[in-house]
């Protein structure tokens, strides 16, 4: 099964691996969502199975994808379902990466029974602010909730605007956050989303920045996996 090249170095450790996009419902047929594919996590998912990690994949709406070989897969529908599986399992967790398209926002209301048309018009759909779980792991690991060798990992896809490059809003996003890796992926002109193939860079807290040339996912997902043995007080690659 296992490919003779990968190494064998996450034997012992824990993974929680978030994936895929989150479905915010307005009523019993209709949600916001987004065009996560969930290739990434996914072979995110594989590869550390491959690499003797016991792995379990939190999994929102993805591509038609086959679950990873050997890794527990649970599937949520929206960030408040993805919030609370992740919580409840980051304490006894080696290493959480969020690869997870959460919904920033999600509607006021559900709405019990399909909403209708009406000669008025569409009314304005309310929306609120959903929690945002990276951000929470790390409090939870400050207020030492989560042990301190418990690594979090986030990802982040950046286009760049007239005034920051994707790098530029890379750094921003990884010193908000506070998590110890963040994976930046340049997205835009049909890069990234749905694609097999990604490019972008492996920012750490302490500094360290990777480039990740453009690659498959799978590639991508050891090089990640690297990343994070270098951080480990456990490993070292
Ligand atoms: N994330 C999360 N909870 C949220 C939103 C995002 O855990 N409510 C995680 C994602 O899984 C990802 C990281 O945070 O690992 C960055 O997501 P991103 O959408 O790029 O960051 P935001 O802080 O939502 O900023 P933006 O305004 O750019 O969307
Ligand atoms: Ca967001």
């Amino acid at each position: 099964e296992r490919p003779e090249a990968l190494p064998y170095d996450l034997v012992g450790l824990k993974f929680l691996i978030s994936a895929g996009g989150t479905r915010e419902p307005l009523d019993p047929v209709r949600y916001l969502g987004n065009r996560s594919s969930g290739k990434q996590g996914y072979a995110l998912a594989r590869a550390a199975a491959q690499r003797g990690a016991q792995v379990t994949l939190v999994a929102g709406a993805t591509a038609d994808l086959a679950d990873p070989a050997g890794v527990e897969v649970i599937r949520i529908a929206t960030a408040a379902q993805l919030s609370e599986e992740i919580s409840k399992r980051a304490p006894e967790t080696d290493v959480v990466i969020m690869a997870a398209a959460v919904a920033d926002f999600r509607p006021v209301h559900l709405s019990g029974a399909k909403i209708k048309k009406s000669d008025k018009g569409p009314a304005p759909i309310e929306l609120t602010t959903n929690p945002d779980i990276l951000a929470g792991l790390v409090r939870a690991r400050r207020a030492g909730e989560i042990p301190d060798t418990t690594s979090i990992v986030g990802f982040a896809a950046e286009t760049g605007d007239e005034h920051h490059g994707v790098l530029d809003h890379g750094r921003a996003k990884l010193a908000r956050k506070g998590c110890d890796l963040l994976v930046v992926n340049a997205v835009g002109d049909g890069k990234a989303f749905g694609m097999d193939h990604n490019t972008g860079w492996i920012l750490a807290a302490g500094g360290d920045e990777t480039a990740l040339p453009l690659g498959s996912k799978t590639l991508m997902a050891s090089r990640i996996l690297d990343a994070i043995t270098v951080l480990r007080p456990d490993g070292g690659g």
